[in-house]
């Protein structure tokens, strides 16, 4: 664990005569730079903490990255969908050829959809269901439709556009 209000030990010894207050009152100095440096290693919760991902050779992405490859199209069943957590993203089929992508992050209140079933995106939280074809809401509380995320197809991959 960090303590970030005590000063590393070289930034004491290579400016000997600036007291603990001058330094956290200067901005910008450079053994400010070394006490975030030091309190930022050891965790990393960029694609949501997730560290197993889905072995589908796509774990690199980190949601938002243009030209990241998300999934391939063998993942993502003709009128059906598949959420990719680690992406946040899910992504339909609604036809054979036609992916639609939508964030994961419902529209109610804010719960990950987990599942495509039935034809429709789930959400686990208060059971909304939204369309595979819009994202539109087709079962509440949600009254909003999904976030489109856009996408389109490389080969048999599917990337962020
Ligand atoms: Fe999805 Fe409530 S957060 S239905």
């Amino acid at each position: 664990m960090c303590d970030c209000r005590k000063p590393p030990a070289e930034s004491v010894s290579v400016v000997p005569e600036v007291t603990r207050r001058s330094v956290f009152g200067v901005a910008g100095g450079g053994a400010v730079v070394g006490v975030v440096t030091a309190c930022g290693g050891g965790e990393d919760t960029a694609n949501g903490g997730d560290p197993t991902g889905s072995g589908n050779g796509a774990d690199d992405a980190a949601p938002g990255d243009v030209d990241a490859p998300i999934a391939s199209t063998d993942e993502v069943p003709v009128g059906e969908g598949a959420v990719f957590s680690e992406h946040e993203v899910v992504v339909t089929q609604p036809e054979e050829g036609t992916f639609r992508a939508f964030s994961t992050r419902c529209t109610h209140e804010g719960c990950p959809v987990d599942q495509v079933s039935d034809g429709q995106i789930q959400c686990p939280c208060h059971g909304s269901r939204f369309s595979i074809e819009d994202g539109s809401p087709v079962e509440g509380p949600a009254e909003s439709p999904l976030e489109e995320i856009r996408i389109r197809v490389d080969g048999d991959s599917i990337v962020l556009a």
